[in-house]
């Protein structure tokens, strides 16, 4: 019985089979997920029905006061090289003596990968009930909905950042607000090489179980 002496303790469980089990085969295909490098990946990139579903999917995070902290930019085909010149101009301005193989690089560092989006923050620091950490909760959720639904759609996904995130030029260049901050960008497309198998860490180390007394190991009090 549960803690509440009402009902089966979850450990308890026994996976029955039934109308779950599509359930439960979705989720050992979601388990098997891992990044992608867009250097591993070829065209094509989702198409228009397919990244409604990925947004579709990025609406579900959950989101305390339904604050919405978080929006997506396409980035159109044709404005890759553009925003390669804006990674170039990122790089250019802080390392002005950069040769032009260095530029070269960071301008090819926005044609990897087919799809390209562009994850915008919206954060609002003074809301009265939902703290800023509680937003940022709801923005990784949010990417992790749109890497997960890439993955069931059979593509490889991946959320990178890198410091030129934080330059004001490429939020300007995105029309992103002053409020707006730019998180990174998910790239998706079709796996060409995929990547070893990922070995992920312990579930000791994420879960435990409180049995109501207090921990006396001195982390708090
Ligand atoms: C907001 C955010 C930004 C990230 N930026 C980078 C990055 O710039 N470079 C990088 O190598 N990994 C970055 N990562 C980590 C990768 O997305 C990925 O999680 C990591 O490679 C582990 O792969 P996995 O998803 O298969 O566990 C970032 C993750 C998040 C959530």
């Amino acid at each position: 019985m549960g803690p509440s002496g009402t009902g089966p303790d979850c450990r308890e469980q026994e996976p029955a089979a039934g109308p779950g089990d599509a359930m439960r085969a979705a989720l050992s295909a979601l388990i098997l997920r891992q990044s992608v490098s867009p250097k591993r990946m070829v065209a094509p990139g989702p198409g228009d029905d397919e990244i409604r579903a990925i947004m579709a999917m990025a609406l579900t995070a959950p989101d305390h006061g339904h604050l919405q902290p978080y929006r997506f930019i396409r980035i159109a085909d044709l404005a890759r090289e553009r925003l390669g010149f804006v990674f170039q101009e990122i790089r250019r301005r802080a390392e002005p003596d950069a040769e032009e193989a260095v530029l070269q690089r960071e301008r090819e560092k926005a044609l990897n990968g087919p799809c390209l989006l562009a994850v915008v923050g919206r954060i609002r620091e003074d809301h009265l009930k939902v703290p800023p950490s509680e937003q940022y909760a709801s923005v990784g959720a949010a990417v992790m909905a749109v890497l997960v639904a890439a993955h069931l759609l059979g593509y490889g996904a991946i959320m990178l950042s890198g410091d030129r995130v934080r330059d004001p030029l490429l939020g300007a260049a995105l029309g992103m607000s002053e409020v707006e901050e730019l998180v990174g960008f998910i790239t998706i497309g079709t796996i060409a090489r995929p990547p070893s198998p990922k070995q992920r860490p312990a579930q000791n180390d994420i879960l435990s179980t409180w049995e109501g007394t207090p921990a006396s190991d001195g982390r708090r009090g």
